[in-house]
């Protein structure tokens, strides 16, 4: 899925940027629309928002209602200069149809309107598929704007020979077919080197990780056998898919990965603490971490010696359930997703009453009783359930089971954002 910013420039071919659209949203890509005011006398902009689910921007001065958003991602929580963040988080920009105008604004640099103020602004691959009387195409002007255009890098199709619009002309003119000017804009995506679509960028993902430890005295504590890879596995793959994640980790002595935020917790209290310092801000919650239920209600500060003593009963309290707690203060627009270990038979049942019980969207199902999987073990295999799904994972490296869970965080967000008003 790329997210494709759209310009549209006055011209009769204007209409056939709509089939473009259409095909480009059927492809699953996300497109943005900024319309020149001289191609609102050939569409208005309620067609291109219908067909793209989003506000159509034309004057450079003019909010964006949606922030910079494409359809199916968050807006920024800061407010940015709206045009502006679009065209940062665009991954390529389409001018179709291209007028000879534009063309030559686009070569001389001008930004005069929001089509031309986008193309300087904008770093992602640039194609043009330029439309117009066939005098004009091959006009020396407009012949010397594309050369300098296609020397600075941009991608040019068509325009197609044939039919023009105008009663009895024939030519090159004619607007590439749209299923054209979209392959040519999947391949400026796929070129080397250029900027890959990132799926989660801009969201704010908060992982925990690890197992919690709960002292007993100075040198002795309740742990568990978590390792933190899974927390650890989805931390990076958030990371890489371009979101800006937090992991709290408990207890993990493994690599933090490259350019995600490690906040370093003991016990379960100190684990709540951060969690809840930092799930208000968090748009995705992946609650990994094992997180110790009881404690020992008292800690001694020295070392318990074993003289004198011939059995030791340690007396416990219970922990706060973390994931319960934020569930609670959670805010329209939070994913939040917990993990179940369960032991055996049932533990579908016991995950899914989970799912209801702490008011989650997502509950990670994995099984205990099997010494291969899970606990310190490179591999997991796990059941995904969430309110309408339940997806098994096979037996995998965990890098490719957190890839699995991410793929549904994505597609949970996706229903939420299509089930809005
Ligand atoms: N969790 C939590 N705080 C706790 C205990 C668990 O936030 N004190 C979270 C875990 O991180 C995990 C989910 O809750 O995401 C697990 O739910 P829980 O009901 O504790 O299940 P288990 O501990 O796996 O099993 P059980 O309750 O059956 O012992």
């Amino acid at each position: 899925m790329a997210r494709i910013l759209l310009g549209v420039t006055g011209g009769i071919a204007a209409y056939k940027a709509v089939e473009l659209v259409r095909l480009a949203t059927k492809a699953g890509h996300a497109v943005r629309v900024f319309q020149t005011p001289a191609s609102l006398h050939f569409v208005g902009k309620a067609t291109f928002e219908g067909v793209t689910g989003a506000p159509v921007l034309v004057h450079e001065l003019e909010p964006d209602p949606s922030r910079g958003a494409f359809p199916g991602a968050e807006p920024p929580h800061h407010d940015p200069i709206s045009h502006l963040e679009l065209v940062r988080r665009s991954d390529v920009y389409v001018i179709a149809p291209a007028s000879a105008n534009t063309l030559a604004k686009l070569a001389g640099g001008h930004a005069d309107n929001m089509v031309t103020t986008a193309a300087l602004a904008c770093t992602a691959p640039l194609v043009l598929a330029p439309a117009m009387n066939n005098h004009m195409w091959t006009h020396p002007a407009t012949q010397t704007s594309v050369e300098t255009l296609l020397r600075r890098g941009a991608t040019v199709i068509g325009p197609d020979a044939g039919e023009l619009a105008s009663r009895g002309e024939w030519g090159a003119g004619r607007l590439a077919e749209p299923a054209a000017i979209l392959a040519a804009a999947e391949s400026a995506l796929e070129a080397p080197g250029r900027f890959r679509p990132r799926s989660l960028d801009g969201l704010r993902v908060l992982v925990t990780a690890g197992g919690t430890r709960e002292p007993i005295d100075a040198v002795r504590y309740v742990g568990n056998r978590s390792s933190g890879r899974m927390g650890v596995a989805l931390a990076a793959e958030a990371s890489r898919r371009g979101a800006e994640v937090t992991l709290i980790a408990a207890n993990v002595s493994l690599d933090p990965p490259e350019g995600v935020r490690w906040i370093d917790v003991e016990t379960a209290a100190e684990l709540e603490r951060a969690a809840r310092a930092e799930f208000p801000g968090a748009d995705v919650l992946l609650m990994a971490a094992a997180v110790s239920d009881f404690r020992p209600a008292e800690a001694g500060s020295g070392k318990i010696e074993k003289h004198g003593r011939e059995g030791l009963a340690i007396e416990t309290e219970a922990t706060v359930d973390v994931l319960g707690a934020l569930s609670e203060i959670r805010r329209p627009g939070q994913t939040l997703v917990g993990f179940a270990a369960e032991h055996g038979e049932g533990g579908l049942v016991r995950a899914r009453e989970k799912l209801e019980r702490k008011g989650l969207d997502a509950v990670v199902l994995n099984d205990i009783s099997r010494a291969d999987i899970g606990f310190d073990s490179r591999d997991n295999e796990v059941t995904i359930l969430t309110g309408v799904r339940e997806a098994s994972v096979p037996r995998r490296p965990k890098s490719e089971v957190a890839a699995a869970v991410l793929d549904e965080v994505e597609a949970l967000r996706a229903e939420k954002v299509r089930l809005r008003p």
